[in-house]
């Protein structure tokens, strides 16, 4: 219901458009989230089946007060996937689009997006601080992967995660050695504990050691430290590779499932799994690579698909997240939904760029209000 105080300020209109990435099963608001951002000054429109491969239906999103029409000419366009050329044209200058845009790829939407005098928010860019966490899409996402990559270990494994006795005897339990502890790291290891796996965690940077503990996992330690800025690792020297990579090599061996999440942002995912260690897994063990966007943390990787070699199968999964749209969504709805309200100042959609989250996140900025 209209009231005199409300009329005076025009509500920020914030745009849920269909996603059409091959397989991208994603929302980028999800009912609940929109009817809340409703009752926090916002319209919602939404393009008629957005969350159709979610399986929420349009209707979903009317019970809850947003309407359903043209949401690529709302004033802020709300996406997942990053947009593709024909989406960017339809962006018209002056409006903001928030979304993963990747902008730190050789491809990226940045440059189009900055010329159509859209200002552009990537997800990605939000930085890891406390103050930011519930906005922290990266994180979000990349929890869904640790767990979904568990599960498809599970699957392509000739063996049993958890030990089981049995009358015909005793199985021993999956060992599992995650590569990379960050969030998705931290997940799998949870992961794959909770399916019954003996679970060890190895990072380059040493804080995470009592993380990688308080999931029941051991630490093991290379001693090599290269712990970066910003709660990232930096990439290791030439030497620190070669010695990591010889120090895991012989570690590997013993372990039924590797899963690999290791990441330097903006660089080339480092390999830590190479070729002569996967020669000397037992035959039947399982690598599942979550890096391979970034070219895989494993020598053999061949991203987006699944191969098998020397009797062990390496899995690279591309996009997990969509494959569990439901959660993968209402997650991701929040973080935008966060972010949207930061984005407020008196009723106005108005950010404030003195605040370091938005400062981080915004890629393209037009002289958009004068
Ligand atoms: P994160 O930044 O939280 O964790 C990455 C971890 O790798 C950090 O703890 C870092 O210290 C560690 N690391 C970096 N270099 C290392 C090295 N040389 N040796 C050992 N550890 C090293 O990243 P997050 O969010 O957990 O994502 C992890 C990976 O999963 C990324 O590559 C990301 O692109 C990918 N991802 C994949 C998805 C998929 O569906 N395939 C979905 C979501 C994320």
């Amino acid at each position: 219901m209209e009231t005199t105080e409300s009329a005076a300020v025009p509500r920020p209109v914030v745009g849920v458009v269909r996603e059409t990435d091959d397989g991208e099963r994603r929302v980028a608001l999800v009912p609940k989230v929109a009817g809340s951002l409703i009752g926090k000054g916002f319209d919602v429109v939404v393009e008629a089946g957005a969350g159709e491969a979610a399986l929420i239906p349009d209707s979903a999103y009317e019970k809850e007060g947003a309407s359903i029409g043209d949401a690529w000419a709302a004033d802020i366009v709300v996406k997942v996937a990053p947009p593709s050329d024909a989406e960017v044209t339809r962006l018209r200058s002056g409006q903001s689009y928030i979304g993963f845009l990747a902008p730190r790829n050789e491809t990226n939407q940045v440059g189009a997006l900055a010329s159509a005098g859209v200002q552009a928010f990537a997800v990605e860019a939000i930085p890891r601080i406390s103050r930011a966490q519930s906005m922290d899409a990266l994180s979000s996402q990349a929890n869904v992967a640790g767990y979904k990559a568990v599960l498809l270990a599970a699957m392509e494994s000739t063996r049993f995660f958890p030990m089981l006795t049995t009358a015909a005897g005793t199985v021993k339990p999956a060992t599992v050695l995650v590569l990379g502890v960050g969030v998705a790291g931290l997940q799998a290891l949870a992961t794959a504990k909770r399916l019954g796996g003996r679970t060890t965690g190895y990072d380059v940077r040493p804080e995470v050691a009592d993380q990688v503990r308080s999931v029941g996992a051991q630490w093991l330690d290379l001693g090599i430290d290269a712990a970066g800025e910003g709660g990232y690792a930096r990439e290791l020297t030439d030497d620190e590779k070669v010695r990591q990579q010889q120090a895991l090599e012989d570690a590997i061996t013993g372990f039924d499932v590797v899963i690999t999440t290791a990441l330097v942002p903006g660089r080339r995912a480092p390999i830590l799994v190479t070729a002569a260690a996967v020669e000397g897994m037992k035959p039947g063990s399982v690598v599942v690579d979550l890096a391979g966007e970034t070219g895989g943390n494993c020598e053999l990787t061949d991203p987006g698909r699944t191969i098998v070699t020397h009797d062990v199968t390496i899995a690279s999964p591309l996009n997990l997240p969509a494959t569990m749209p439901e959660h993968s969504s209402e997650l991701y709805s929040k973080n935008i939904a966060a972010l949207l309200e930061l984005m407020v100042v008196d009723g106005r959609f108005a950010p404030d760029f003195s605040d370091e989250v938005l400062a981080a996140s915004c890629v393209t900025r037009e002289e958009v209000q004068s």
